[in-house]
């Protein structure tokens, strides 16, 4: 497949924006990539302008939820390229879903391909190296159609937008930025419903536990399993960990979204640290047991938990130097910083 070639003056050059200063929001970039699925074929649109999406009233996307979407960064390395982290990993992620909610899926080469073209034409928004922002690439698959009974589409959009981005939970990451966060009595998920695939459904039903939380003056709400409200899920949009004792310890459920950052963050202390690692259910009647805890996710990267609350009780978890040490790990083969002995970086080049 022939690639369009992007020309910008060098690959350091960047719009006039303070990417240090950047939160975890919304700055439209120039381009997005499109491909439209209708009568059995994608066809690609490729780049537009238009920031905008126009379809048609009836769209399941719009009535049913039938919409998928994923969160991934472009990071600069320091020779000023850029690199994406285990894109296949979002591609596939996004096909389970897709094959879910019975929509075709997304080829992997045209995954790819909207991910470079997003990339390359909006080249000057990549956020320099070591500014602690990467550029976040917004995939989203969108069901439409004129319709109105409860059934899948017959066409669907991929379109793929960026945005710089900064530190979704502010502070960053080191000893005195440990967040606290509040188990919430409101499930996000249903067992064997939509919860391990990234469906935009599973978003709305977060809004109240995450707003109840931050109301409180809590970081996000921490979701246990919606069977028995027994074990720890996630935190908001990203996974739990925990060390007990050598171990690092992250829950097993069907409900919870497959974190792509959790399973490297498992892989980086088993093949690198020689950590032992286990995925296995969590209650919370073991919180007291635990020696550390944290979350992970694209957008949060790694964070400290630094205390959990539910009603009266309270548990507090120190700084523990292991996540500083996973912190580095995984960051340093994100923004190419250091060698990457699995293969998951991704240079973009055109
Ligand atoms: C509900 C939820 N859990 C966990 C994660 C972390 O997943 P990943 O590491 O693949 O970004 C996300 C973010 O994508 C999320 O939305």
């Amino acid at each position: 497949m022939q690639k369009p070639r992007y020309y910008f003056l060098d690959n350091r050059s960047t719009v006039n924006v303070d990417f240090s200063k950047l939160g975890f929001d919304y700055l439209a970039c120039p381009y997005r990539f499109e491909a439209v699925f209708e009568h059995g074929v994608w066809r690609v649109r490729g780049m537009i302008e238009d920031g905008t999406v126009h379809v048609p009233e009836g769209s399941q996307c719009l009535h049913y939820g039938q919409q998928l979407f994923e969160g991934m960064k472009v990071n600069r390395g320091p020779d000023g390229r850029p690199y994406a982290f285990r894109p296949l990993e979002n591609a596939r992620r996004l096909n389970e879903g897709a094959r879910l909610l019975q929509g075709p899926e997304v080829p992997e080469a045209l995954f790819l391909r909207g991910i470079e073209e997003a990339t390359l034409a909006n080249l000057p928004y990549l956020p320099p190296h070591g500014s602690g922002a990467a550029l976040y690439l917004r995939p989203m698959y969108l069901g439409i159609g004129d319709n109105v009974g409860v059934k899948p589409a017959s066409r669907y959009l991929f379109r793929v937008f960026v945005s710089p981005v900064g530190p979704y939970y502010r502070g960053g990451f080191g000893p005195d930025q440990g967040k606290s966060f509040m188990i919430s009595r409101l499930d996000r998920a249903a067992p064997h419903g939509t919860g391990h695939i990234k469906a935009g459904g599973n978003y709305a039903s977060s809004f109240k536990p995450g707003a109840d939380a931050k109301a409180a003056g809590f970081a996000d709400a921490l979701y246990l399993d919606p069977v028995e409200h027994r074990y720890i899920e996630e935190i908001g949009a990203a996974n739990f960990l925990a060390f007990k004792g050598d171990t690092l310890v992250t829950p097993d459920s069907g409900s919870i979204l497959r974190s792509i950052t959790r399973v490297s963050v498992l892989e980086i202390a088993a093949a690198i640290f020689k950590w032992p690692v286990e995925e296995r259910k969590i209650a919370v009647d073991e919180l007291d047991a635990l020696a550390a805890a944290a979350c992970c996710g694209t957008a949060a990267v790694l964070v400290w938990v630094a205390s959990i609350v539910d009603g009266e009780r309270r548990w507090e978890f120190p700084f523990d130097e292991r996540w500083h040490q996973l912190y580095e790990a995984l960051t340093g083969i994100q923004t190419a910083s250091r060698e990457d002995p699995f293969g998951w970086r991704y240079e973009i080049t055109d």
